[in-house]
């Protein structure tokens, strides 16, 4: 296993570059969205070829940007392309994958409660998925279904689904929801990669050959970046998601992802509609009253308490045996060097003061300990459980 501090470094730093890129990715691709959505025919027509102009102020300074289509008549000498903040943000990505989840196999990919496989078929199973799962989209993509925007979207989604479905019966729900964000992250740089930039590579070359850029190119392009588009909030969501165990934590998280996945698409859907300037009314209320009964729906069961008051020194002996290996000023557990966010609960005051949390992490989500790595029983979890409901009292 990896040192602990010397991985907790490289995924702090993969982690701040992977933002870093992401946010650049995604900030180009949501303005270049707006370009189009807000550009419009030029007042005069100067016979350059200009499809649509639009002004802008920023930052001190008035833009002007002017779309060509397909292609202004002679090349400018300097042409920006759009690529290495996909290509980064997919291969920050998949370091930060390896670090946690497969580095951490055992802490952060696997758990015993699902399912035993090994740490190597784990990751088999992981990549497997991404690779796999690019291929299948690639193809429906190229297959006629591409024409059938409907057809497709009903397909992508089940398919989506059914990966989220398939990856929980074998990983820990939080590595299952991970995978899926990484392979929407996946088929959408290696669109940039393999389609959207070769495309534009070749309308460019052909303007260089002096011949009319083929539009197809240009057509395929576009496709791929539709998808990219609606992409864009479900992956973000995945990618937040992996912090908060009420999400990944629910018995049927692969459902929570689908609903959650079709809500963002729907709002992106609906922003879309916005910038072509036509009005929908319905599809905001639908996503509000959606994400509120999701909400309400997914929210813990409770479970079944024990008859009579449970005393703090029991809880004190369960946490001290189950979760202060890892969460003490000086963890003993070998996977942790620093008590994980901070979280200390050796003391009946800490214990106190973290009671909700460790509730929800070991009880409603049960995503405490870690992997399981300290065994702790359902009868245990019970008794927390009640001490939490009955105030998290201490008493001395
Ligand atoms: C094997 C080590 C290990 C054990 C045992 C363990 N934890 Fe944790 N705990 C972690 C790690 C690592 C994190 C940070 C997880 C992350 O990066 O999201 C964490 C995070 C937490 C958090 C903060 C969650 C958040 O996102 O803010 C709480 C609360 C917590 N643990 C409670 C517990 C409780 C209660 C127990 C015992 C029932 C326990 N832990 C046992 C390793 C452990």
């Amino acid at each position: 296993m990896i040192d602990p501090y010397l991985s907790d470094w490289l995924n702090l730093l993969a982690r701040w570059f992977h933002i870093v890129v992401g946010a650049g990715w995604i900030g180009t691709s949501f303005y270049f969205n707006w370009l189009n959505n807000n550009i419009r025919p030029p007042k005069v027509d100067t016979g350059e070829g200009v499809k649509g102009e639009v002004w802008s102020v920023h930052g001190g300074g008035f833009y002007q940007v002017r779309k060509f289509q397909v292609s202004p008549g002679q090349l400018p000498e300097t042409l920006h392309w759009f690529k290495y903040e996909a290509y980064f943000t997919w291969i920050s990505g998949i370091c930060l994958l390896t670090i946690v989840y497969y580095l951490g196999a055992d802490r952060f990919l696997l758990d015993p409660s699902v399912s035993d496989i090994s740490a190597g078929a784990g990751i088999g199973l992981g990549v497997g998925t991404l690779v796999v799962g690019w291929l299948v989209y690639d193809m429906m993509c190229r297959s006629p279904l591409h024409k059938q925007p409907v057809a497709f979207t009903v397909v992508g989604f089940l398919l989506t689904t059914a990966v989220a479905y398939g990856l929980s019966q074998f990983l820990s729900p939080r590595a299952a929801y991970i995978h899926v964000g990484a392979l929407l992250g996946t088929c959408m740089a290696l669109n940039v990669f393999f389609v959207i930039i070769p495309g534009q590579r070749e309308m460019v070359d052909a303007m260089e050959a002096g011949k009319e850029p083929d539009p197809d190119g240009g057509r395929r392009g576009a496709l791929r970046s539709l998808h990219n588009n609606y992409m864009t909030l479900p992956v973000l969501f995945i990618m937040v998601s992996n912090h908060y165990p009420i999400t990944f934590g629910h018995e049927h998280a692969w459902a929570v992802l689908a609903a959650i996945a079709l809500l963002g698409a729907g709002v992106r859907h609906w922003f879309n509609l916005r910038g072509k300037g036509k009005k929908n009314v319905w599809i905001l209320p639908v996503a509000a009253v959606g994400i509120v009964s999701l909400a309400v729906v997914s929210a813990p069961e409770p479970i079944e308490l024990p008859a009579e008051a449970v005393a703090f020194a029991e809880v004190h002996t369960i946490i001290t045996q189950r979760c202060t290996p890892c969460h003490a000023q000086q963890p003993t557990h070998p996977s942790v060097v620093a008590p994980p966010k901070d979280v200390v609960l050796e003391t009946p005051e800490e214990i106190a003061r973290h009671a909700s949390a460790i509730k929800t992490q070991s009880v409603d989500t049960r995503m405490m300990p870690l992997g399981n790595l300290t065994n702790m029983k359902d009868s245990e979890r019970a008794v927390i459980a009640a001490w939490v409901e009955a105030g998290a009292k201490v008493d001395h």
